[in-house]
């Protein structure tokens, strides 16, 4: 079945129902089925999506933006700028139709006369959803933007800033919700949160609510890579054991270090914590990790974990807009120290210095970036110290030189030129 086609995801779906528009100040009735569905955002944070429309819609009527002519915009955040993540590329390849639909719906509620779907420039998903879109006859203008491929473009006020300015790095003290796209009041909506939205207008929010966990509904879409036999994107209620999403994997193709969970804002997991755990924000962070955009990577125990650890850190530093003190030199620090104590000369000294940079980068920057490059750190300090010790010795158990997480190119820290390249 090739759900690319608008003709066969219809006839599958269903058409898209109308979907009514904003009242007095109040998001159109589809706000009532997203609520009871219970739905929380998929791109990182699993904020409640129903209080976002509120949000967006009270915003808009307390500056009188109807009046103005400056309706709500809404954005489909396809970006997927973790590189460990591929669960949004995969749904637009297979289902543009859907992500589509949840678009045009949203649009619908909060009487958005402009939509944008932003997918990285240079995306090999930009040529289907290019044909998915000339296919369709929305009531709302849907326009695909290719913002530049870096780390922290994907963030929903530097998205916004781009659509607006052209400029794709995050603004400070300005939340989308009220101050987004040109000032107007944007919903940024992550792909697969969309496609929800698309299920929930057509099927309500008591269906979607009738799989997953009470705090967190519905089901989600999982990037699992690393040592295991069946590497790719799946499909689970929320609330499924880890142990059971491996064996949808086919098992461990070999022996794992431990888990990375969310991503390079995420955190490290021991494997033995992990795998007692359920695939839920709840239960994920009472292991020590964050779901984040539903990304599980069990690395390659041949490699060493502190040197893999040292080259994302300083790829994620590279990566920073170089706004904000903590990204222009917290991040290349941590990076630096992490390199000496993957080496072969570590001390005690380099683990307390690092330790003790570690807060201060954290709440301080403009965006969330730093935040969780520190926790991505602080977590392997913590889930890896016995490779610590053994490097505090001189030795290192990696068994290859190899190297296991993705890295889109190495790009110098930012300082002393910041926000070049964003355009
Ligand atoms: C540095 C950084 C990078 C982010 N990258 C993405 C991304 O690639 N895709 C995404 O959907 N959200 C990303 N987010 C989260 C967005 O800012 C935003 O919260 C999200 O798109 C909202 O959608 P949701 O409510 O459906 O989760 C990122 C956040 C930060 C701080
Ligand atoms: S914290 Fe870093 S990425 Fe975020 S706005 Fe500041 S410099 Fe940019």
């Amino acid at each position: 079945m090739d759900l690319r086609s608008l003709s066969v995801h219809e006839a599958h779906f269903g058409r898209l129902p109308v979907v009514d528009g904003p009242r007095i100040g109040k998001p159109g009735s589809l706000v009532h089925e997203l609520e009871k569905s219970g739905l929380r955002g998929r791109g990182g944070g699993w904020f409640p999506t129903a209080r976002k429309v509120h949000a967006v819609v009270e915003s808009a009527a307390a500056r009188r933006a109807w009046s103005a002519g400056r309706k709500p915009v809404v954005i489909a955040n396809a970006m997927e700028g973790e590189p460990a993540s591929s669960k949004d590329a995969i749904l637009l390849r297979h289902n543009p139709h859907l992500v589509l639909d949840g678009v045009t719906a949203l649009a619908a509620t909060l009487g958005a006369e402009k939509a944008y779907i932003a997918i990285h420039r240079g995306s090999p998903i930009i040529d289907v959803v290019t044909r998915a879109l000339a296919d369709r006859n929305d009531p709302v203008t849907i326009e695909l933007v290719t913002p530049p491929a870096r780390y922290v473009s994907s963030e929903e006020s530097a998205l916004s800033h781009w659509i607006g300015d052209g400029v794709g790095t995050p603004v400070f003290g300005k939340r989308p919700f009220e101050r987004g796209v040109n000032d107007r009041p944007t919903a940024v909506q992550n792909a697969e949160t969309m496609a929800h939205i698309g299920l929930i207008a057509r099927f309500g929010g008591e269906w979607f609510a009738s799989v997953g966990e009470p705090t967190a509904p519905g089901t989600c879409l999982v990037s699992v890579s690393g040592v295991v036999n069946s590497p790719g994107v799946i499909e689970v209620a929320v609330g499924t054991p880890v142990s059971e999403i491996i064996n949808r994997c086919n098992g461990f193709s070999g022996e794992s270090s431990g888990f990375l969970t969310g991503g390079y804002g995420g955190a490290w997991v021991s494997q033995d914590s992990l795998m007692a755990a359920h695939w839920s924000p709840d239960s994920v962070a009472a292991a020590g990790g964050v779901i984040g955009a539903g990304i599980l990577w069990a690395l390659d125990a041949r490699t060493c974990p502190l040197h893999e650890v040292a080259r994302v850190a300083h790829w994620m530093a590279g990566e920073s807009a170089g706004q904000c003190g903590p990204c222009r030199f917290g991040l290349p620090s941590l990076a630096d120290d992490l390199d000496v104590i993957a080496g072969k000369h570590a001390q005690m000294s380099d683990v307390h210095r690092l330790n003790a940079r570690l807060p201060l980068v954290q709440m301080r920057g403009g965006c969330k970036h730093p935040d969780g490059t520190a926790r991505f750190i602080g977590t392997a300090m913590h889930v890896f110290q016995a490779e610590v010790a053994h490097h505090l010795r001189g030795h290192c158990c990696a068994t290859t030189s190899g190297t296991a997480l993705p890295i889109a190119g190495m790009r110098p820290s930012p300082v002393g030129f910041p926000g070049k390249d964003f355009k």
